[in-house]
């Protein structure tokens, strides 16, 4: 039996910029999507969302893995079994993960010898198959992990303070949030691509100071980032509660990650204050998750 496992990932920078070419920032976090894989004598698919065979409802992302991995491996009869720390459908990049670890468990099992480069462009096209529209962002990142500057592809230094998700719980759709983006850009187009153009340079200005270590700078970018979400129409109420909550207990940034509307923030905060901004989210009533940056992408359990 072969078990691997894929994280998830937050967005420091850059969200619905980046659909229109602008930089946006990664960081792939300690949370992961486990999957197991032997032989079988049939195809059975196993996870919180039931049993299954080869399946496009229940389970469409293993199910195309299954099928695309077929032309890299003698594949007659395979169990897969998934477990997940990542909540599903929250913008934390749960469907990249079980798609890139499901794509390496295959590769590794039947020694299909598929490089992580080729892991993570499979992943891709499988997620926009699924999606109808995907960017390359999730599965890259949960393939090869640490802090990416995206579409560069280019690694920075990893984030060494305690990242702390709200998870508001309200169900948040990409695909009519990047349409709103649009609609809003088609009918102000001086005002928003600015905004998005800014969205953009500060991804390229944040990179040194990531790099630096210098959290105290790169939040307050964060924050100013967060601004420019809302003015872009992908805020929220929750969101904003959580992220106001976050920042007056002490987090460094505080901004949404992902499309926005419900979903999850994200908070930067140190060490010792991570815990009081964990309880300052659950007061009000959302999920908090205590995380950290993972250099570690798809890997080998
Ligand atoms: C969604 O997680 C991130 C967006 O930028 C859409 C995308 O990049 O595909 C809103």
């Amino acid at each position: 039996m072969i078990t691997c496992s894929a994280p998830g990932k937050v967005y420091l920078f850059g969200e619905h910029a980046v659909v229109y070419g602008q930089s946006a920032i990664c960081c792939a976090i300690d949370l992961r999507t486990r999957v197991q894989a032997e032989e079988h004598d049939s195809i059975v698919i196993e996870s919180v969302l039931g049993t299954t065979g080869l399946d496009q409802e229940v389970h469409p992302y293993v199910s195309r893995v299954i099928e695309k991995m077929k032309a890299f491996g003698n594949i007659r009869g395979v169990r897969i079994h998934i477990d997940s720390e990542l909540p599903v459908g929250s913008g934390l990049g749960s469907s990249a993960a079980v798609t890139v670890a499901s794509i390496q468990a295959l590769n590794q099992l039947y020694s299909c010898g598929l490089q992580l480069e080729e892991v993570a462009s499979m992943g891709h096209i499988i997620e926009r198959e699924v999606q109808g529209n995907a960017s390359p962002t999730d599965t890259y990142v949960s393939t090869m992990g640490g802090v990416v500057m995206i579409p560069e592809r280019r690694r920075l230094n990893g984030l060494e303070c305690s990242i702390i998700v709200g998870n508001t719980g309200k169900f948040s759709s990409t695909r009519e949030l990047v349409a709103n983006v649009a609609k809003l850009r088609q009918e102000f187009p001086d005002i928003i691509d600015p905004i998005l153009n800014n969205i953009g340079r500060m991804s390229h200005l944040a990179e040194e100071h990531v790099n630096r270590y210098d959290y105290e700078t790169m939040g307050k970018l964060m924050n100013v980032n967060q601004g420019l979400l809302d003015a872009i129409g992908v805020g929220g109420a929750e969101l904003s509660e959580l992220v106001y909550a976050a920042r007056d207990a002490g987090a460094i940034s505080a901004k949404i990650t992902g499309a926005g509307g419900g979903g999850c923030m994200v908070a930067l905060a140190s060490k010792q204050d991570a815990g009081k901004i964990a309880s300052a989210i659950r007061n009000k009533g959302a999920e908090a998750i205590l995380t950290s940056n993972t250099q570690e992408g798809v890997r080998l359990e």
